[in-house]
């Protein structure tokens, strides 16, 4: 082997996208809906990292209400993290609500008092095998006399009742509830029994979040990690019936033998769960993955801001590269890839994508919100968001403390050399801050290259390479900042 015939590999900042002549005469008008998965897709094309200073229940609902997805670490107990996707899945949108119920022969004074007891407007008539038979408001009861009467002689029901199917969207109630002027659904399963409740609110709520990445039961989008080792099948069982609607297989070198089969192994027990694995920075790496099962491919192998792979161990390859090679193996298997790692302005966001990736994932750059579960410290009186590398000694011994050594034996070997570090973001502010930075950017660049979809930034986009020099004349220079971050 000789020198020369190593080929060169590229990140961000070795390249820029040339300005197009473009028709795009506003940001506004340029859509960043992007592919997440086979058959997930995103209205913003950016996952939060699992990462245990990064992603938990709330730094995943302000994910996916701002248009993009967050997923959930593994490196909590299996039913710590499913408790963390419930949360996620909980509604916001009640259809999975408490029901309150009552019979039909139940007197009309008691439906007041459960009404009270539970402060809602209605109940709804079940019979005893759970069969619905109508609804009672509080305005059935406004003014009435006699309060002895059964609750059937009050109720909305036979024909006047209104109910959907269960599996019914938000989008779908909201027709329904607008064709009949009404405020509550029920929904009903084939034989009839009460299902669920769709309310006027719930359909309001929608409009509050007109970016939000929801399933078809309205609830928003959630992923969550599991490892290649040890107990990884429990938990994404676990995961699974908790309603995550994309697992995703974490381990460092996803082109690892054992990394292959945890995957085959996740998809044939799991066949109707969106798998997402990685990370690998090859196309043989994507091609192996994708034959394993995965949905889609996660490329990042030592590009991380807390990442110390490349040092430790001398192996990586620059971001871009990976990228490049790693998308054009995807896009013949008709699988996307997450570009993860590496992010630190929109401008590599644009550039990730122009490069074939469909989504980025992000660390660094959101820890520092107000709803990631790292520490907030303050130092000379600015405030920080605790951040650390999966693979830093500090988030291995944790786990060591917490996790059955066996299991994951080599993972833990880490500590003693730790491929990551543990370190300190400035505080920015919210996920919906931040992300609407990011996604400015990112429309800014697609009106520069012509593009008014992702397919066409990629399709369009052309790079060209720079030096050093060109670096330095990208960046702000030869002023002084008055703000320094
Ligand atoms: P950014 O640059 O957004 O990167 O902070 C987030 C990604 O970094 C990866 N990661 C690690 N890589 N050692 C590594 O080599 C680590 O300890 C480590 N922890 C996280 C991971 O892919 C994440 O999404």
């Amino acid at each position: 082997m000789t020198g020369e015939s190593f080929p060169l590999a590229l990140t961000y900042d070795d390249v820029l996208l040339v300005p197009l002549r473009s028709r795009v005469a506003s940001r506004r008008e340029v859509q960043t809906c992007a592919r997440l998965t086979r058959t997930l897709q995103l209205n913003v094309p950016i996952l939060s990292a699992n990462m245990d200073t990064v992603t938990e229940a709330r730094m995943a609902r302000a994910m996916a209400r701002a248009g993009g997805i967050g997923i959930i670490h593994r490196f909590m107990t299996i039913l710590q993290e499913a408790e963390e996707v419930a949360r996620v899945k909980r509604p916001e949108e009640a259809v999975a609500r408490k029901l309150h119920t009552i019979s039909p022969h139940r007197p009309l004074s008691d439906a007041s008092a459960l009404m009270g007891r539970h402060n809602v407007t209605s109940l709804l008539v079940v019979d005893r095998d759970d069969r619905l038979l109508g609804i009672l408001t509080v305005r059935d009861l406004m003014f009435e006399e006699d309060m002895s009467l059964p609750v059937s002689a009050r109720m909305t029901g036979g024909a006047q009742l209104v109910t959907a199917p269960v599996g019914t969207t938000l989008d779908q109630a909201r027709e329904i509830l607008h064709q009949h002027r009404l405020e509550k659904l029920p929904l009903v399963d084939a034989d009839g029994r009460l299902r669920g409740l769709i309310t006027a609110r719930d359909v309001l709520r929608l409009t509050e979040h007109p970016q939000a990445v929801r399933d078809r039961q309205g609830r928003l989008l959630v992923g969550a990690a599991i490892g290649a080792v040890g107990d990884y099948l429990e938990r994404a069982e676990a995961l699974v019936a908790a309603g995550a609607d994309l697992l995703v297989v974490d381990i460092a070198h996803g082109h690892a033998e054992h990394a292959l089969r945890a995957t085959e192994r996740v998809k044939s027990r799991f066949p109707d769960t969106q798998l997402l694995a990685g990370n690998v920075a090859t196309a043989a790496g994507v091609r192996d993955l994708v034959s394993a099962g995965a949905d889609a491919v996660k490329v990042g192998v030592g590009p991380g801001a807390a990442c110390s792979t490349r040092v430790v161990a001398g192996v990586g390859v620059p971001q871009l590269t990976a990228v490049l090679e790693c998308a054009a193996a995807a896009r013949e298997l008709g699988v996307p890839i997450v570009a993860d790692g590496g992010i630190r302005t929109s401008g590599d966001i644009v550039k990730a994508l122009a490069a074939g990736a469909d989504t980025v994932m992000i660390g660094s750059l959101l820890a520092g919100t107000e709803e990631s579960p790292g520490a907030t410290v303050t130092r000379r009186g600015a405030r920080y968001k605790v951040y650390r590398g999966m693979a830093s000694a500090g988030a291995t011994e944790d786990r060591r403390r917490r996790e059955n050594p066996e299991d994951v034996l080599d993972e833990l070997a880490a500590a003693a050399t730790p491929e990551g570090v543990e370190a300190v973001v400035p505080y920015r502010g919210t996920v919906a801050e931040v992300l609407n930075q990011l996604v400015g950017g990112l429309r800014s660049g697609m009106s520069y290259c012509d593009a008014y979809t992702l397919d066409e930034l990629r399709a369009n986009a052309r790079f060209v390479r720079i030096t050093e020099a060109g670096l330095r004349e990208s960046r702000p220079h030869d002023i002084e900042l008055m703000d320094e971050d």
